[in-house]
């Protein structure tokens, strides 16, 4: 079947990207990186001087100058939309912020079936800018895709619950063991919001989404099948008739990455401790994979940098589809050019 869209991903269908999600030949290994767009850049600090991160995540003039600088800086072969997984939260009235150096933060935390009530349906006029956004950003990208993304609805839970960053989850799994059918309400009701937001991403021109869990690794495979996959599942349902490559990532996953591909992913993202290859027999035939230097490499001499990046090469050269990225975000102390040199390297080793 020939499921290729027709809107305006249209421009971007034979990119080396989109090509290796849909493991179709490439003329050499797509680069991007998770949080290109961020504090490692001079240009990013420069912009974002004054603006708080969330009033700059609803502001299309700056999120779209914002995703374009690790474009024209490195040269990455897609752009990934600048924003943030808790930016559909705000858009419901959650009472959040982000705060620097600390990440989301919720004042009241949502622990009880009243606290439920407070997660109302997104609405795509909730997030009128993400559209205008996308539709400036696709028009300056033209063949370069552009990547939607959300938060997953375990890693959402975990900030609303906890009201934080946290190292153990321990509220979010107090709830998730101690009454599993308000936790399943409101994974459920995440599920609904993420799928809306990707939703919206997609109609205004996102060339692929990916899903970040990005602390779902804290689970066991038999907790995460049970009580947080369906939920995840229906995201990727829900945005599957579109026909856009759907990313599944999550760190220190190296007991999920089986379920997180069966959850319903394209791609499967990969932090650093699983090389590719094993990574490959753990999620097995028919999906791309995605990953996955180590992102303190980035902070060793050049050599060193190329020679881990050949180990990520070499376990991922008998894979169908492969998306060359970080294990995760792009740390804020790193060196903008060794980002550069690290695009320019992989395109040249795999040039076709
Ligand atoms: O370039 C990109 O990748 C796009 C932008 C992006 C941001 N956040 C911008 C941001 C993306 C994809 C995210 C996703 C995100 N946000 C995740 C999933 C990815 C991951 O790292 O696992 C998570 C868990 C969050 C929650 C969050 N927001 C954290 C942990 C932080 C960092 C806190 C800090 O200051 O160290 C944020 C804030 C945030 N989101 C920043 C940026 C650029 C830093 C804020 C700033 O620059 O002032």
């Amino acid at each position: 079947v020939d499921d290729r869209p027709t809107g305006p991903q249209r421009k971007t269908a034979d990119s080396a990207f989109v090509r290796a999600c849909r493991r179709e030949p490439v003329p050499h290994t797509p680069v991007w990186f998770m949080r290109q767009a961020g504090r490692s850049l001079p240009e990013y600090r420069k912009v974002r001087e004054g603006v708080a991160m969330l009033d700059s995540c609803m502001r299309p003039d700056l999120v779209t100058e914002i995703t374009l600088q690790p474009v024209r800086r490195h040269g990455v072969d897609a752009a990934i939309y600048f924003s943030d997984i808790v930016v559909p939260l705000k858009a419901i009235g959650v009472d959040l912020d982000i705060k620097p150096g600390v990440g989301p933060v919720v004042d009241r935390p949502i622990r009880s079936r009243a606290d439920l009530e407070r997660l109302r349906p997104l609405e795509p006029d909730d997030v009128a800018y993400v559209t205008e956004a996308i539709g400036m950003l696709t028009d300056e990208l033209g063949a370069t895709p552009l990547i939607g993304f959300a938060g997953a609805p375990f890693t959402l839970a975990s900030y609303l619950v906890e009201g934080g960053p946290s190292r153990n989850h321990e509220h979010t799994k107090a709830l998730m063991y101690g009454d599993p059918q308000l936790w399943a309400d409101l994974l459920d009701r995440l599920a609904d919001i993420t799928a809306a937001f990707l939703e919206v991403q997609i109609r205004a021109g996102a060339s692929a989404v990916q899903l970040f869990d990005s602390w779902v690794g804290a689970l066991a495979p038999r907790d995460y099948r049970e009580l947080v996959m369906p939920a995840s599942e229906k995201v990727f349902r829900a945005v599957e008739h579109h026909g856009v490559p759907r990313i599944h990532f999550g760190v220190g996953t190296g007991e999920l990455l089986g379920l997180l591909g069966e959850a319903g992913a394209d791609v499967v993202g990969v932090d650093w401790r699983v090389p590719l290859d094993e990574a490959a027999r753990r999620v097995g035939p028919g999906r791309a994979l995605q990953g996955n230097l180590d992102p303190a490499v980035l902070f060793a001499p050049r050599d060193a940098v190329e020679r881990q990046a050949d180990r990520v090469l070499e376990a991922a050269a008998p894979l169908e589809g492969h998306v060359f990225n970080l294990g995760h975000g792009v740390l804020p102390d790193t060196d903008p050019d060794a980002l550069t040199r690290l695009v320019e390297y992989v395109h040249e080793r795999t040039a076709r």
